[in-house]
């Protein structure tokens, strides 16, 4: 087993340091910048839905929403279903996708919403990394993320090789065009790598073990990178974290903010959506809570944070999946400290299969 870690103290940890070379794999074969298409092999011609939906649960169902977003601003109507609640959802409509996210294939919540699907009329498609998965031949169009197998029980290394599939996926529905998009998914491994080099987050993370709980706040593309970095904090640390769009705190959660809950946000670009997650920053301020931000420095942010954790300034779609590295580096390290079973969470399994 400690072989299997290659000198790292948790396969987390080792596959967080995997994710420059998975997002490689991920990638490899299949851009062609110049042309500024990309070519998805699995697919012999890639669905053109007219409407989207996404299934999935847990950090998949995170990638999920992120996936969603990028449909929406590609001018495709799309919307993402927590698995296990979609038989309430709204039947998908016409020419409508319904696309099942899973490391594993393997989900039981998300093979049945999948059933569910096909049994409505709507055609399928699963996201995955396991070749051979049930997921996989059950639906009729695959892709792959090729993160290459995952031990941690907490996904790390194939949630932002799930975000990186569903930027191709996106592009390759919407017929290419995207130049930046294209050109700053190319940048992508190298600039996780810098992340991973430089972040302190080990030293913001030992300041805070007694805190009382932890909250995560983003808006946009941020928004499910918040929601994953509160869900990593509770499934290795077993301590409270709430993740929420940044314009709901004042909407209930303010109530629990004091100098003893963190709040860490994020913030990228230099547009609306981080002038007001800025706004909200400086109401916890103002309540003496410590706020840890994660940022591209193009707001300004820095000026009411107590701790910074930067990532390099790139596309918004690119900065989720940096921010994110950070955010996988502060549960880690937190979890380290408070001595935690970080590979193997008490009552957490890798993959789950009832519904
Ligand atoms: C379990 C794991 C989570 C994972 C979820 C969905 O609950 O502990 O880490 O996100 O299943 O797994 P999937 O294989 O469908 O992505």
């Amino acid at each position: 087993e400690e072989t299997g870690k290659s000198g790292y103290d948790h396969y987390m940890l080792k596959e967080i340091h995997e994710q420059p070379r998975a997002l490689r794999k991920c990638l490899r074969g299949r851009v062609d910048e110049l042309g500024g298409t990309v070519e998805l092999d699995e697919l012999d011609e890639p669905p053109r839905p007219t409407a989207v939906q996404f299934v999935a649960c847990g950090t998949s169902y995170h990638a999920a929403l992120y996936g969603a977003q990028l449909f929406q601003d590609a001018g495709i109507p799309a919307q993402a279903f927590l698995a296990s609640e979609y038989v309430t959802s709204p039947p998908p409509t016409g020419d409508a996708l319904v696309v099942g996210v899973t490391q594993s294939g393997e989900t039981a919540d998300t093979l049945s919403a999948l059933r569910e699907a096909k049994g409505r009329g709507a055609r399928t498609l699963a996201l995955t990394n396991v070749v051979g998965s049930t997921v996989s031949r059950e639906c009729d169009h695959v892709i792959y993320i090729r993160a290459g197998p995952e031990i941690g029980v907490a996904a790390s290394k194939t949630f932002a090789s799930q975000l990186a599939a569903l930027n191709l996926f996106a592009l390759a529905t919407a017929n290419g065009g995207d130049r930046d998009g294209l050109g700053a998914l190319r940048d992508l491994p190298s600039e996780v790598q810098a992340v991973i080099d430089d972040s302190t987050a080990a030293d913001v993370a030992a300041e805070y073990l007694d805190a009382d709980g932890y909250f995560f706040i983003g808006r946009g593309l941020n928004y499910p990178v918040a929601l994953e970095g509160a869900l990593k904090l509770k499934e290795i640390t077993y301590r409270h974290a709430e993740g929420f769009a940044a314009g709901e705190l004042k909407h209930g959660p303010l109530a629990l903010v004091t100098e003893n809950t963190p709040v860490i946000a994020i913030a990228t670009g230099d547009g609306e959506l981080a002038r007001k997650t800025v706004g909200n920053v400086k109401e916890v301020e103002a309540r003496n809570a410590p706020v840890i931000a994660v940022t591209d420095g193009q707001s300004d942010i820095e000026r009411y944070a107590d701790h910074v954790l930067p990532i390099p300034e790139t596309h918004p779609r690119t900065a989720a999946v940096l921010a994110n590295v950070q955010l996988q580096l502060f549960a880690y390290h937190t979890a380290a400290r408070l001595g935690r079973s970080i590979d193997k969470p008490r009552n957490l399994a890798k993959s789950v299969t009832v519904e």
